[in-house]
């Protein structure tokens, strides 16, 4: 049974936390927001839908292959959070009809020389696709980024992802590298496009 976001639960909104209205190209009502500790259960369900899609379609570009327990999703969280609080992480959730729709994170590098520079990955739930949300979490995250103040952007795409790619091409990514076979998913191997953006 998937976990349903209460709206009662809204964290103060300071300088690190945020909340913003939209619509999915279907005009259902979209909100981008912070995360919050109380997701976890919501956010297990989204990540582990993910892996289970993988069983259904081997070319689909999520890496994440193994389940998680509520214990490892509350870690990764706090880690998470503590990383917003600390000014080197960017997250969204995209949240539709009550439920998490959608995901959007950003680390910047952890030594001092990298930390004007951002890892990015995002994911939207499969009945939520190709209804702007992808979109509307990169626009935002461009945003949120600049305000930590990371400069420049890279991402890892497979080259058979030809709706990502349009995505981050849309978004002002340039395709800067490929790194051949890097994939191997049941003996077929994949190629990986390197992406990158200066904001
Ligand atoms: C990739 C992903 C994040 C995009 O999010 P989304 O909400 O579906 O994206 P949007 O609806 O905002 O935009 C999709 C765009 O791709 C276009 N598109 C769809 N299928 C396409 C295809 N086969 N080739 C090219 N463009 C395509 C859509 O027309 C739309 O472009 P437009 O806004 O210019 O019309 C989402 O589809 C997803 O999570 N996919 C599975 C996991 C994944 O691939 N994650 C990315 C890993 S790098």
């Amino acid at each position: 049974m998937r976990s349903e976001v209460g709206e009662s639960s809204w964290p103060s909104l300071n300088e690190k936390n945020f909340r913003s209205e939209h619509a999915t190209r279907n005009g259902d009502r979209l909100i981008l927001r912070s995360p919050r500790p109380d997701d976890v259960r919501a956010l297990l369900d989204y990540v582990n839908s993910l892996v289970d899609e993988r069983k259904d379609d081997p070319d689909i570009g999520i890496v994440i292959d193994k389940k998680k327990t509520e214990e490892e999703e509350k870690e990764w969280l706090s880690e998470l959070l503590g990383k917003i609080r600390e000014g080197r992480a960017v997250a969204i959730i995209a949240e539709s009809q009550g439920r998490i729709v959608g995901m959007l994170g950003i680390r910047s590098g952890v030594s001092k020389d990298e930390s004007h520079h951002g890892k990015l990955y995002i994911t939207v739930a499969k009945n939520y696709r190709n209804l702007g949300i992808g979109t509307a979490m990169m626009s935002k995250a461009l945003e949120l980024s600049k305000d930590i103040g990371i400069r420049t952007l890279e991402l890892e795409v497979f080259a058979n992802n030809l709706r990502a790619i349009h995505l981050y091409e849309k978004t002002g990514f340039i395709q800067v590298g490929r790194i051949p076979k890097k994939i191997q998913r049941d003996g077929k191997f994949i190629d990986i496009i390197m992406m990158w953006k200066e904001l």
